[in-house]
């Protein structure tokens, strides 16, 4: 939204996409944008709503062809949304894109990132009130709120936000929303309720203040009335953002910093139910009711996130750049925190509970995914560095069988974007019962590391590959560094702490040795790229590997691949080997490895030829490969951190050579907000 800051169509229109293109991780199925457009003759404003299935540059090209692209947008104000979906109702199209539209005149526009549980009521409502709806999304039903709202308001004087205040009352669920309207036009209202949502400010000129103050507007079924006639008073300084002296200043409203950061790094994040508005230039919050724990400000914070961060280099995918970035990605994670001379490690975000973390029941570590896996990774070194029981689980199973919490128990959770929604639900499960939170994320301000008692950021720097990799190396080391924190005055692990620390100083180097093995790697992907199945295997510390392996196979080569635990392989998974079929076989020299060599004698005995993952020291296993990759040797709990690299780099050629786009895996997204 331009305050005072004249643009062309075209201009506008280009920072609306090149911020959809920097969210397309988000969701890519869809896309659409809403601009102002006018009528040269009477001045009358219009919207102008584009919407295209496919990706964004999909929309971009429609654009292109619209005719007036050039025309100046000679508004003193203008506010443009767009879009980029990833359908949860209803199918990819045009028509199921946002911003979706309260009537064929466009009165109000809106789009929304989230899920509305309680759709399906309201639809029935507004249908009874003669509102007929075009799609088959949830979203639909809050452009006709809004519009039965202004259509039902009693004062023309009611405001942009009053109206979107009664909206969010009837809403359920999820979301994050920016609304558009010709009845308000220059203006915008947003808000959120469990979906993130910031606002990005620039401006040349000095700003009014750098903290918000939130205004309340105690809002209950009596006076509901009066609230919603009267206009929002005329904003003053003190509570309202402005550039000083009425000078130009503009805002960006978006998911995340991404979209915005090469515009502006100073950010405001909405907390939920907070709704803010630009009216006149002049940003506001307000909120419907204040509760004793609010905070009675939002700050601008500056990110220090750099655009170049977020871009490619001279990789051809972002999953390949950040596979290639591990060796720096750990060393960011371990920084400042990892002391090799005294080894020590200080986790500044936890010290404070170390006391009450020693004292706990046990540790509970919940994500989804890949940051599951990471968990699973770590069990072992955690119960050992702790001497704790650790309970690993998937946050989605885990709020299905309603599992006991207990105050003295410390619940982890994983997360690399902190927006994962069934993870953030877990989360909320768990403070309810008063358990201590601690969150492992990878984003700053994310809602996980917001609603968390305390946690680690792991530091990774931006990943934008749905297909998660550095940061699964850093939440891994992440949790290392926990357990080696919480064993430091044990003098019985003395020994082996030292072990893991000198383990993690030679880690850098260690990576590097294995991405040395691209070509290699390459070359087995050309053998192996048409077949239709991939089993990896594995046990103890490595069998967090064959999990992340296998998924990061299936995400982006749509190849169905499994990863097996090799305890278990004469239980089932035995019957699949034969000589078409391939297994890798991750075997490392740790206490697993004659087990280990028990399920490869299996293997081969079925005619199976196994590729095998193993230490560059071993040469009993290699004797039995069809082929072999040999990894640095390091110690047994961080050996998990190499031995995944090489299936991160087999997926990913596997995908370019089946021709899928590695970074935009169908069906999947980067951060799924929903449950
Ligand atoms: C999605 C992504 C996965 C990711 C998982 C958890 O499914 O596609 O790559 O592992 O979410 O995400 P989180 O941000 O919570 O780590």
């Amino acid at each position: 939204l331009n305050y005072r800051v004249p643009r062309t169509r075209k201009e506008i229109f280009e920072t609306l996409i090149k911020g959809l293109q920097r969210l397309e991780y988000r969701g890519y199925d869809s896309a659409g944008v809403a601009i102002d457009g006018n009528n040269n003759e009477d001045k009358e404003r219009f919207i102008k709503l584009v919407k295209k299935r496919g990706k964004v540059k999909a929309l971009e090209e429609e654009l292109h062809k619209q005719d007036d692209l050039d025309a100046k947008a000679d508004f003193e104000t203008h506010f443009g949304i767009a879009h980029t979906r990833w359908a949860t109702h209803g199918v990819p199209s045009a028509i199921n894109s946002h911003p979706q539209r309260s009537d064929k005149r466009n009165e109000f526009v809106v789009i929304h990132n989230g899920i509305i549980t309680n759709y399906k009521d309201l639809r029935k409502f507004l249908e009874s009130k003669g509102y007929e709806f075009e799609s088959e999304t949830d979203t639909e039903t809050i452009p006709k709120l809004i519009k039965y709202m202004y259509d039902n308001r009693e004062s023309e004087d009611t405001s942009f936000s009053a109206l979107v205040e009664r909206v969010i009352q009837q809403l359920e669920g999820a979301f994050a929303l920016v609304f558009k309207s010709i009845h308000y036009p220059g203006e915008a209202v947003a808000t959120r309720r469990g979906s993130p949502l910031l606002i990005g400010v620039r401006s040349k000129y000095k700003l009014s203040t750098e903290q918000i103050p939130v205004l309340y507007r105690t809002c209950n079924i009596e006076n509901v009335k009066n609230i919603c006639n009267s206009r929002m008073k005329r904003l003053d300084s003190s509570t309202c953002l402005h550039a000083v002296g009425d000078k130009a200043v503009e805002f960006f409203f978006a998911s995340d910093a991404s979209a915005i950061i090469e515009h502006t790094n100073r950010v405001i994040f909405l907390e939920d139910d907070d709704i803010a508005a630009v009216t006149d230039g002049k940003l506001s919050i307000h909120r419907l009711e204040r509760s004793a724990s609010d905070d009675p400000s939002r700050a601008i914070q500056t990110l220090q996130m750099e655009l170049q961060q977020i871009m490619k280099g001279n990789f051809s995918a972002f999953m390949q750049k950040e596979i290639f970035e591990q060796p720096e990605s750990v060393v960011n994670t371990m920084r400042g925190r990892v002391n090799f001379e005294s080894s020590t490690v200080l986790l500044g975000g936890l010290k404070d509970h170390l006391k009450e973390i020693r004292r706990c029941r046990r540790l509970i570590i919940i994500g989804c995914g890949t940051s599951y896996h990471a968990a699973v990774a770590t069990r072992q070194v955690l119960e050992e560095l702790t001497e704790l029981p650790v309970m690993v689980e998937l946050a989605s199973d885990f709020l299905d069988r309603n599992t006991p919490v207990f105050r003295d128990d410390v619940c982890f959770f994983i997360s690399q974007s902190g927006e994962t929604a069934d993870t953030l639900m877990a989360l909320r499960y768990c403070k309810e019962r008063r358990a201590l939170t601690v969150g492992i994320t990878n984003t700053v301000g994310s809602s996980i590391s917001r609603e968390t008692d305390c946690g680690v950021h792991i530091n990774a720097g931006p990943e934008i590959g749905v297909a998660s990799t550095k940061a699964y190396t850093s939440q891994f080391v992440s949790l290392v560094m926990f357990g080696l924190m919480m064993s430091e005055d044990r003098i019985s692990l003395q020994k082996r702490r030292q072990e893991i620390i000198s383990g993690l100083k030679s880690l850098p180097e260690m990576i590097k040795e294995v991405l040395s093995l691209d070509e290699k790697i390459h070359d087995l992907a050309l053998e192996l790229y048409k077949q239709r199945s991939l089993l990896v295997m594995g046990r103890g510390y490595n069998y967090a590997t064959c999990l992340e392996g296998a998924l990061k196979i299936k995400e982006i080569t749509y190849m169905h691949s499994e990863g097996i635990l090799a305890g278990e392989l004469k239980h089932g998974p035995l019957a699949l080997i034969d000589k078409q079929m391939p297994v890798i076989m991750v075997i490392m020299k740790d206490p697993c490895f004659t087990k280990c060599q028990n399920a490869l004698q299996q293997v081969t005995a079925r005619q199976g030829r196994p590729i095998i993952l193993c230490s560059k020291e071993d040469t009993e296993s290699s004797k039995f490969a069809y082929k072999t990759i040999e990894l640095p040797h390091t110690v047994d709990c961080l050996q998990g951190v190499l031995s995944v690299i090489p299936l991160q780099l087999l997926s990913f050629h596997l995908a370019v050579l089946r021709g899928y786009d590695v970074d935009f895996p169908r069906n999947l997204a980067k951060s799924v907000t929903v449950e």
